[in-house]
């Protein structure tokens, strides 16, 4: 069976401090508790402390992820982060596509082909987001949206590149507004979802691609979740800064 996973999205949450606290402290819990949580657990801190966390959690499971990279290799990019910069202190996930990216930086499909490129060709696992708004769910045009989604982004690689992905299906109407889909409708789309990446790639890849479920997963609600055939884990926002809450969520 396949190990569920659980991936903090950190967003542009925690300090130096906070940061470096929360990981030495969650790696300490996990280490006491002694319970069997199997799940592979990946956090996703800002830029800033990406090294530091990453040098934290060294010799441990847990990994770390970036929350972005810049499409282009290097440059004159004032502000921005590239992958091979990542790769030269030990980073190899990186989460792409995610809607607050889409919206608030205008990441259309056609940059996202572009980060995808890139973080591929400096071997990273590629964490990437895909889902509907509100107005398209009531319009009942979300498996259209998904699809499309698909079609123009993650489906433009060959199996072997696929093998490179999670993907993480993130109704945004359900992304920090403490309002998630249910398991069933989360079920539902993911069952969609294998099935797209059974037609594009066969049967092998469709069993083995990772389908996480994202949009205000809670220490309640995160089981029920897990519980489903096609959901392979979470993305978290709001409920894994606190360390508590995290952790439950590692134990449901
Ligand atoms: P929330 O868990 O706060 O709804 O955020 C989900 C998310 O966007 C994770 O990437």
């Amino acid at each position: 069976m396949k190990k569920k996973i659980v991936i903090a999205n950190w967003k542009m949450n925690h300090d130096f401090h906070e940061t470096t606290s929360f990981l030495r402290n969650l790696l300490k819990k996990i280490f006491e508790q002694k319970i069997n949580h199997n799940k592979e657990i990946i956090i996703a801190p800002s830029f800033p402390f990406l090294h530091i966390s990453n040098h934290i959690l060294q010799g441990s499971p847990l990994k770390i992820a970036a929350q972005n990279i810049h499409q282009m290799d290097k440059g004159s990019y004032t502000g921005e982060v590239s992958a091979s910069m990542l790769k030269s202190i030990g980073i190899s996930k990186v989460i792409l596509g995610h809607s607050e990216r889409r919206k608030f930086f205008c990441e259309k499909n056609n940059i996202l082909l572009e980060k995808i490129k890139i973080a591929l060709k400096y071997g990273f696992n590629i964490i990437f987001c895909i889902g509907e708004t509100y107005f398209e769910r009531n319009k009942n045009q979300q498996f259209n949206v998904i699809k499309d989604q698909l079609k123009h982004t993650v489906f433009h690689f060959s199996e072997n590149e696929i093998k490179f992905f999670h993907i993480a299906y993130e109704p945004i109407w359900a992304i920090g507004t403490g309002k998630s889909a249910t398991y069933q409708q989360a079920q539902k789309m993911h069952e969609f979802i294998r099935s797209l990446f059974l037609k594009k790639y066969g049967e092998n890849i469709s069993n083995k691609i990772s389908i996480l479920y994202g949009g205000s997963i809670n220490n309640f609600n995160a089981k029920d979740f897990f519980l489903q055939k096609d959901i392979d884990g979470g993305l978290i926002g709001n409920f894994s800064l606190n360390l508590e809450n995290f952790l439950k969520i590692i134990y449901s």
